[in-house]
């Protein structure tokens, strides 16, 4: 396998059987329904086309096993369905994008209005994205100014590139396990494979180029002494502190970002907080106003693009200005582009997103139903026996082998991932949208009855777990 996958192909090098596998697998599925005399189902179908034609049959990085390996078709409030018609009561919404769930009505209306009026206007400005920078720039605590990009990677590599060109230095130091998208200075340290050797960043893929590596520095989440010994060493060099508030299903410490923000002071160091996960989640607002911090720039993404191709940057005028195209050709001047900037559908569901998320009592009702499923959810694993927490920070959640909130990466590596993946796995067959292992969200349209079938599969998930050991 390890050879297979080094071998590269020139393009006339390339196997002939590619174009057959297609219709070689559809006809495979045809001959098995026609000897079993049964219909193919919708699934059998498309996985046979998904496996021909997407690397590993995935979207994304989660290739799931046959056995809960499934294709939906739709999804309507906190539920989907599947091609062959299950239902699903969907945890994983939209990797946090959807905290309105599917399909809310405001949120199609307002998409399907702009869509009918033009899907987009490059190179121009559109009323819509103005009127959302306007909303975000006074709701967003750190926002003097808003750039625009489409995806949260994107946000998050801009707003690595404005921090090396406001502070002319290179280093980023970002924290072991913390996810800032797909790009190169991103995946470094976020899925170590072997134990730490702070600050040393450690690409997570082929294809990083080292010198991208080296330019970043890598530090345990939560350690504001482990911040500091870095900062006195390689300080001068360092242009911004990322951060994620709540560290995939960590939360930030009371102290850890005000800690931050006091070293980055100190230091002439831009702090910025990835929002895309926790902007207008934790909170209206986000992270900034749960904690109370201030940071120079923050990203925002997945609610902010109302589940659309829209991302951004917010932050001080004087770094986000050094992107204004006026200045092209001078000194400082940071480029950026995009030809969905700016996207007007996605503008428009945005901000329908968030006059629904202003609506009185919308936050509340959202984390008291994670706070509820995490208490019911605790209940039923101690009564089995199950050795693990249902740990949840606002409507963030997660079960996790292990006896007590992590730290920092190094617990989350010490739990018991195995087991944690076969407990999500026995919740999917139960009928829960959740990607075994990985971090989950509630949305503001769970309600009582999805809280009381959530409960009863995972009694059953946690039967079928001790039953298999
Ligand atoms: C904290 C954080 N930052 C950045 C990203 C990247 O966003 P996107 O997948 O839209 O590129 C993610 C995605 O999950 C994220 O969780």
């Amino acid at each position: 396998m390890a050879l297979r996958l080094m071998r590269t192909y020139s393009v006339s090098q390339l196997p002939s059987t590619h174009n057959h596998n297609l219709e070689m697998g559809l006809n495979m599925v045809q001959n098995q329904a026609n000897a079993e005399r049964v219909k193919p189902s919708n699934s059998q179908r498309l996985f046979h086309i998904a496996d021909a034609t997407l690397p590993g049959a995935a979207l994304g990085s989660y290739s799931l096993s046959p056995d809960i390996r499934l294709i939906y078709s739709h999804g309507k409030g906190s539920r989907m369905w599947d091609v062959d018609g299950r239902e699903y009561i969907d945890y994983v919404g939209g990797a946090g994008a959807l905290i309105l769930g599917h399909s809310h009505p405001a949120v199609v209306r307002a998409a399907q209005e702009q869509i009918a009026r033009g899907a987009h206007m490059f190179g121009s400005l559109n009323d819509v994205a103005v009127k959302l920078a306007a909303r975000l720039a006074k709701d967003i605590p750190c926002a003097e100014k808003i750039a625009y990009a489409t995806t949260g990677s994107e946000a998050t590599a801009y707003a690595m590139r404005l921090a090396r060109a406001f502070t002319r230095r290179d280093k980023i130091l970002k924290f072991e396990g913390g996810y800032h998208g797909n790009h190169d200075y991103a995946i470094v340290s976020t899925f170590p494979k072997r134990r730490a050797r702070y600050p040393h960043a450690d690409a997570d893929s082929f294809g990083q180029p080292a010198a991208t590596t080296s330019t970043m520095l890598v530090a345990p989440y939560n350690d504001l002494n482990a911040v500091s010994n870095i900062v006195n060493e390689y300080g001068k060099d360092i242009a911004a502190i990322f951060v994620e508030a709540v560290q995939r299903i960590i939360p930030a410490q009371p102290d850890f970002l005000h800690g931050l923000r006091t070293i980055c002071d100190a230091n002439d160091i831009l702090l910025v907080i990835d929002e895309v996960v926790t902007g207008f989640r934790l909170c209206y607002g986000g992270a900034q106003t749960w904690y109370d911090v201030k940071p120079d720039m923050a990203t925002y993404g997945k609610v902010v693009g109302g589940g659309g191709p829209l991302s951004c940057i917010a932050g001080r005028a004087d770094i986000l200005d050094l992107c204004n195209p006026n200045y092209r050709g001078q000194d400082g001047f940071t480029y950026f582009n995009g030809t969905l900037h700016g996207n007007p559908v996605a503008a428009a569901a945005t901000l329908a997103m968030l006059d629904e998320l202003r609506k009185p009592g919308v936050y509340d009702r959202l984390n008291q139903y994670a706070d509820n499923l995490c208490r019911e959810s605790q209940a039923l694993l101690n009564r089995h026996g199950i050795p693990a927490i249902a740990q949840n920070t606002g409507s963030l959640w997660q079960i996790l082998f292990t006896d007590k909130t992590p730290m920092n990466h190094t617990d989350i590596m010490a739990s018991d991932q195995v087991a944690m993946r076969r407990l999500d796995a026995e919740l999917m067959k139960q009928g829960q949208y959740v990607l075994p292992g990985v971090r989950r969200f509630v949305s503001a349209v769970h309600d009582a009855k999805d809280l009381e079938d959530t409960l009863k599969g995972l009694d059953a998930a946690c039967r079928a777990f001790n039953r298999l050991g």
